[in-house]
């Protein structure tokens, strides 16, 4: 298992002086007002939490756009402030973006369009040409905040996901010899797929500007590979899965990403999470049951919500047996709302979990718990230490970290994970149940084979899973982005 000293050390060595400088669209702390006092959340999204560790470990610059209503408030006259609170190990810069460019460029563009073109789950992407150039905008912002940092430094800038496709290219076009990579925490369809973008040539040019780029996994770059060869006049090499465009080489490689095993087991064990469980179990009357499944998602369409409200369905009018004696928890934390297919997605929730209530409850059992709630590190961890079913059943996703974090936190090996099949997280997870979300007849037949699976089998699995997060924690993850830097020329 790697650790945090080992990867310090790795850093160290491989980066020398150089400044590590992160950037991404979501900042890892928002700082807000409540009741007069300054409250410090850390949001919901898998990237930001991923690489907060990572930070942590190996110090340096995280750029971000502030979002929080006391963000403004806290930084000082150069929009910085040291994190995390309490034990403050790296700077958080943060950039401001007007509320035209928030809608142009992280609604419009990165949600809009970007977002429902890299994951195939036929939701139409809308390209619109102002949203295009306040993403362009946005981009450039970044590159210049990221510039300031550096000033004359050495530094390596790792930039993150699909909202800053071009800010690499608006960095090489000033200092060409800073060490540019990305990771793409999304899927990348199929170059026929991706063929419908307006600025497919301009995103492929900007990602092209980065020396490294990296994807979840293999398949990811192989159609990113197709998507240059089909678009460009570049040189694709897919034995080396480098691309050489307008001379400049672009390393392209899968690093599945991963969760900080050790923190996560550790304080899954903790007297502090061994009390909130007993608090949730009160609050959401779970004592008595011997089934409580969990899911813990963002609202968003790609996670298949609906689609697993449709299996339980299935699963009581399949198995009635099972009534009063399982309850599904799901805990949906809101997202990007003002987006209108946001806004019909929550309503479609309430509608189908109203339908199931009506057809399967009873005077002492409701199948379906769901609470729209945001939730911080120890309630996802109570959560998953309650739940001896976790489901994960998104129809497309590039990993999808609730199941590593899942199988982190189950040290009593009491658990069993069902997962989708179109996950990244499925490649590696290959001990869980796997599912079909477009399936509701097997996804309930699955539900019922975990649930009956012996105990023994079922704790020999999730110590299989473990084993397999274990061995490839996050520190191992950024190790292996860092050390592909030394088949970089730079
Ligand atoms: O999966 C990619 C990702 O960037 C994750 O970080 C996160 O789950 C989500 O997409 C971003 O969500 P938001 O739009 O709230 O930052």
């Amino acid at each position: 298992m790697w650790t945090k000293e080992q990867l310090q050390d790795v850093v160290r060595k491989k980066l020398g002086d150089r400044l590590l400088v992160i950037a991404s669209n979501r900042e890892p702390y928002i700082h807000v007002l409540e009741g007069g006092r300054t409250r410090t959340i850390r949001p919901v999204g898998g990237a930001v939490n991923a690489l907060e560790p990572v930070m942590r470990a190996c110090g340096g610059v995280w750029v971000a756009c502030g979002s929080g209503s006391a963000d403004r408030k806290v930084v000082d006259s150069k929009n910085r402030i040291m994190v995390p609170p309490g034990n403050p190990s790296y700077t958080l810069r943060r950039l401001w973006l007007s509320k035209a460019e928030e809608e142009g460029y992280y609604y419009g563009y990165s949600n809009r369009a970007i977002w429902p073109l890299c994951h195939m789950v036929y939701v139409r992407p809308t390209f619109d040409e102002s949203e295009w150039r306040y993403y362009e905008q946005v981009n450039h912002k970044f590159a210049d905040v990221i510039l300031e940092e550096i000033k004359d430094k050495k530094a390596f800038v790792w930039l993150q996901d699909y909202h800053l496709a071009l800010t690499a290219r608006f960095l090489k076009e000033i200092r060409p010899d800073i060490v540019v990579t990305q990771f793409w925490h999304i899927p990348w369809v199929n170059s026929e797929a991706f063929r419908i973008c307006p600025a497919k040539k301009e995103i492929l040019q900007g990602l092209l500007s980065n020396d490294l780029l990296g994807f979840h996994i293999r398949h990811h770059c192989r159609n990113f590979l197709d998507s240059v060869e089909l678009e460009l006049e570049a040189r694709v090499d897919y034995e080396k899965t480098s691309v050489i465009y307008k001379g400049h080489e672009t390393l392209v490689r899968a690093f599945p990403v991963s969760v900080d095993f050790e923190e996560i087991s550790e304080k899954a064990e903790s007297k502090e999470i061994k009390l909130k469980t007993t608090q949730f179990k009160k609050e959401f009357f779970l004592a008595g049951y011997k089934f409580v499944a969990f899911s813990l998602d963002r609202i968003d369409y790609t996670k298949g919500i609906p689609e697993r409200l449709r299996a339980i369905d299935r699963f009581f009018e399949k198995f009635p047996e099972y009534k009063e004696k399982i309850v599904f928890v799901q805990i949906g934390a809101l997202s990007r709302i003002h987006i209108k297919r946001y806004k019909e997605l929550n309503d479609q929730i309430d509608y189908i979990i109203e339908e199931i209530d009506w057809k399967h409850s009873t005077d002492t059992w409701r199948p379906v718990i769901f609470k729209r709630r945001t939730f911080d590190f120890r309630e996802k961890m109570a959560f998953y230490r309650l739940a001896n079913i976790c489901i994960v059943s998104p129809l497309h996703d590039g990993m999808n970290l609730v199941a590593k974090e899942y199988v982190a936190a189950k040290n009593d090996l009491k658990g069993a994970l069902i997962l989708s099949q179109f996950t990244g997280a499925a490649r590696e997870l290959q001990d869980a149940f796997s599912i079909n979300p477009y399936d509701p007849d097997d996804f309930a037949n699955k539900i019922k084979e975990a649930v009956e699976m012996p105990l023994v089998a079922r704790t020999e699995r999730m110590k299989r899973l473990r084993d397999v997060v274990r061995n490839n924690n996050i520190y191992k993850w950024a190790n292996k982005v860092i050390s592909e830097l030394d088949k970089v020329h730079f």
